[in-house]
């Protein structure tokens, strides 16, 4: 669902993109990259714009763009956890860590919650394989990702946005004072 503003702004940068590059069929892809540089995914609305413009069914549009892993078709998140599926982080993992934000989020890889606070992707090694599984929140890698490492990122964010360093005191803490009360009782 668009954001109020948002059709404007698609409508605008897509046929600044247009203009600049002629529309032309052999300029498709070219066209699909700069709209998504500028608006940073590419929406089905500019999509339909240029298949408009350049007078093709919008299916010869949605085909490249649904082809090619480089175009995206959600917007980003405010926060982006990039799941690595590299062989290392795969094999210790990796597909857990996954799953765990695709359940707690709701959404597949690719995708972006309804509020756009999150967005999830899977991406190959991104060279922390010691630290596997690794997940990249953001800038910050985050390394031995387990399912309740996944409810503490999530939960960190959701409620004030804390940079991950800060969240993961605050879980190790709780976690520590969690057993603690186990112990007790
Ligand atoms: S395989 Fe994940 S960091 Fe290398």
């Amino acid at each position: 669902m668009l954001l109020e503003g948002e059709r404007d702004t698609i409508l605008k940068t897509t046929s600044a993109v247009l203009a600049e590059h002629g529309a032309r069929r052999e300029k498709l892809i070219p066209l699909l990259q700069a709209v998504q540089e500028q608006l940073g995914y590419l929406p089905k609305l500019a999509m339909e714009e240029i298949a408009a413009a350049l007078d093709i069914p919008a299916v010869e549009v949605f085909g490249p763009a649904t082809f090619y892993n480089s175009f995206r078709l959600h917007p980003p998140g405010e926060h982006q956890f990039k799941v690595c599926m590299g062989t290392a982080c795969y094999m210790i993992g990796g597909q857990i860590a996954l799953d765990s934000f695709e359940r707690r989020l709701q959404i597949k890889p690719g995708e972006t919650t309804a509020d756009r606070r999150f967005s999830l992707d899977q991406v190959a090694c991104v060279g922390c394989c010691s630290l596997a599984p690794v997940v990249v929140v953001d800038n910050f890698v985050e390394g031995k990702v387990t399912p309740t490492r996944v409810d503490g990122l999530i939960l960190s964010y959701e409620s004030n946005g804390q940079k991950v360093e800060q969240d993961s005191q605050q879980t190790e803490a709780t976690n520590t004072d969690e057993a603690k009360g186990e112990e007790g009782s």
